[in-house]
């Protein structure tokens, strides 16, 4: 009897024999011997899904993939989100937000100072990224490195007369608090136009979210976009964030990620924040950002 043939638009993708290595520090785990050019089927897209979950970051290693890629894989975990600086989106793909030191013609590619302060990526929206998917282009021989800090572990760790001071509080955030601050003067950062400013307007969330998919809390506010805590006067906002920021990135809660050629990492910005280190001017910097859309921090 012949053999039917099976019919290749139903029959899954077979498994790609890849491992995932836990990092030696605070959070975060590697990918290995995956090729995103390559169907994912979904036992190892739930491989994946679940190793993030757990480790809060995951460094996808050696991912020689175009812009399409590099999406598709994004939309997997949610829609995505395009930034408001249209003005350094990728030609074609608006999903992809170029972050980048280099200048061409008099103009720059990308924003240049992207992360300069602690932040989770969007927490100035009502619907704050879930995670975003940052993929290296172009690295610096020196410097450029990502410092990822767990705000469970801070979470879990923080006094508790601090945590009963923060019982219940919600914090404004807003993406223009530290949009034209000093450090930043010198720097070519666009103005905001009308339309952009338009776009976001000042949200207000949770100071602790639990985590809608493991139920873990972690805090959620960050140096770069977090203004004030509602209810307070404007002093003691101001110290109680400061408070909260110190113990956030105490050591043992961060990982520090020096890039290698190709690496895609992809975090999880309800558990982490992060911070760019910068590299000097002179040298050249390009990466590729997607940005999942997450729910209503709760
Ligand atoms: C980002 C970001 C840090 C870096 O892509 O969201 O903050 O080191 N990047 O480029
Ligand atoms: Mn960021």
């Amino acid at each position: 009897m012949p053999a039917t043939p099976l019919n290749s638009t139903t029959r899954p993708a077979p498994s790609q024999d890849f491992t995932i290595r836990p990092l030696e520090a605070a959070l975060g785990a590697e990918v290995l011997g995956l090729d995103l050019n390559q169907p994912l089927n979904p036992e190892d897209f739930a491989r994946i899904h679940g190793a993030w979950l757990e480790h809060g970051l995951l460094v996808l290693r050696d991912q020689r993939i175009a812009a399409e890629q590099h999406i598709d894989f994004s939309r997997r975990f949610g829609p995505l989100q395009v930034h408001v600086l249209k003005q350094f989106l990728l030609a074609n793909h608006p999903e992809v937000f170029i972050i980048s030191n280099i200048v061409e013609n008099g103009q720059p590619i990308g924003l240049g100072d992207a992360g300069k302060f602690w932040h989770s990526d969007l927490s100035y929206v009502e619907l704050p990224s879930k995670g975003a998917m940052l993929l290296a282009q172009q690295l610096p021989e020196e410097g450029g490195d990502t410092l990822f800090a767990s705000q469970q572990q801070a979470y879990e760790t923080l006094p508790d007369e601090l945590r009963q001071r923060i019982e219940g509080k919600r914090a404004v955030h807003s993406y223009t608090a530290r949009y034209a601050d000093e450090v930043f003067k010198g720097v070519r950062r666009p103005t905001l136009t009308p339309t952009q400013l338009a776009e976001v307007k000042p949200v207000v969330h949770p100071i602790v979210r639990t985590h809608p998919e493991t139920g873990r809390k972690g805090l959620f506010v960050n140096e770069n976009f977090t203004t004030h805590i509602l209810g307070l006067p404007e002093d003691e906002s101001k110290a109680l964030l400061a408070e909260l920021y110190a113990h956030s990135i105490k050591p043992q809660f961060i990982y520090r990620h020096q890039w290698q050629a190709n690496d895609l990492l992809f975090w999880d910005n309800r558990a982490l924040i992060h911070l760019a280190t910068g590299c000097p001017s002179h040298l050249r910097r390009r990466m590729h950002r997607t940005t999942i859309e997450g729910d209503v921090p709760v």
